[in-house]
């Protein structure tokens, strides 16, 4: 099959289900004018994390990995009038762009940009007892996935979805002797999810617009 046939696909969903407003573009031009990786959800990832955020009726979410803000507004965007997002991103840089981007979108009393190292400021939420959230979107570096998703199950409540995107990287998960840190972090947290009885996971495949790629989904066992 010719690969150009899934970012036509793509496109065609984007056309019909998952278009970008003009904020929504302008966060992606705002990438390229500040010198920032374009690595952000596809659009139609976006749509995707929208749909699964009003299934679960969630108005808490907690997102590792800002960037430039384009997966928060799409996050954002389908919480209720008191919903709330706190984003977590390393690079002060990055943070502001983003913090421009969710004030343009007008979600600035609904996000919070925290800086720092995603690991040092997770052991801080937890020490001060924040949370639990509704659902947590795990879009950080990749080779603290495992820790990234056990502190995400701290902060977690029965019925908290927890989300981690690029968890298959183009196939190159199933290279057991990989030496890219980046495919043994994902490969870890991937064997850590069939290892955790108290959330019932599974990997959905992605590709499009986007490099083939997989995003890992978790939702924390209700206790009878
Ligand atoms: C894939 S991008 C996030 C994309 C964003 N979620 C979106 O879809 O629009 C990953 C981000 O994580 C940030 N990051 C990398 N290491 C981090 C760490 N240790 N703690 C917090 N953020 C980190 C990077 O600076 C980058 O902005």
């Amino acid at each position: 099959m010719n690969p150009d046939i899934f970012t036509k696909v793509d496109e065609y969903i984007g056309n019909l289900l998952g278009q970008e407003d003009a904020v929504l573009k302008e966060t992606i031009r705002s990438l390229d004018q500040a010198g920032m990786p374009q690595i952000s959800v596809s659009a139609n990832q976006g749509k995707f994390l929208q749909v699964l955020l009003i299934l679960g009726n969630v108005k808490t979410v907690l997102e590792l990995g800002t960037l430039g803000g384009y997966s928060t507004i799409w996050l954002a965007r389908a919480l209720p009038e008191d919903g709330k997002i706190i984003t977590l991103e390393i690079d002060e840089h990055h943070a502001e762009v983003a913090r421009q981007n969710i004030a343009k979108a007008g979600l600035t009393e609904k996000v919070e940009v925290r800086v720092g190292k995603a690991m040092d400021i997770l052991s801080q939420m937890q020490s001060e007892g924040e949370g639990p959230f509704d659902m947590i979107f795990v879009d950080a570096d990749k080779p603290p996935y495992a820790e990234y998703f056990q502190h995400a199950l701290a902060l977690s409540k029965p019925g908290t979805l927890i989300i981690c995107d690029n968890v298959i990287r183009q196939g190159k998960v199933l290279d057991a002797d990989s030496g890219d840190e980046r495919v043994q972090g994902v490969q870890r947290l991937n064997q850590l999810l069939a290892e955790t009885p108290q959330v019932t996971a599974t990997i959905l495949q992605t590709i499009g617009a986007k490099d083939y790629d997989g995003m890992a989904i978790a939702v924390v066992n209700r206790t009878n």
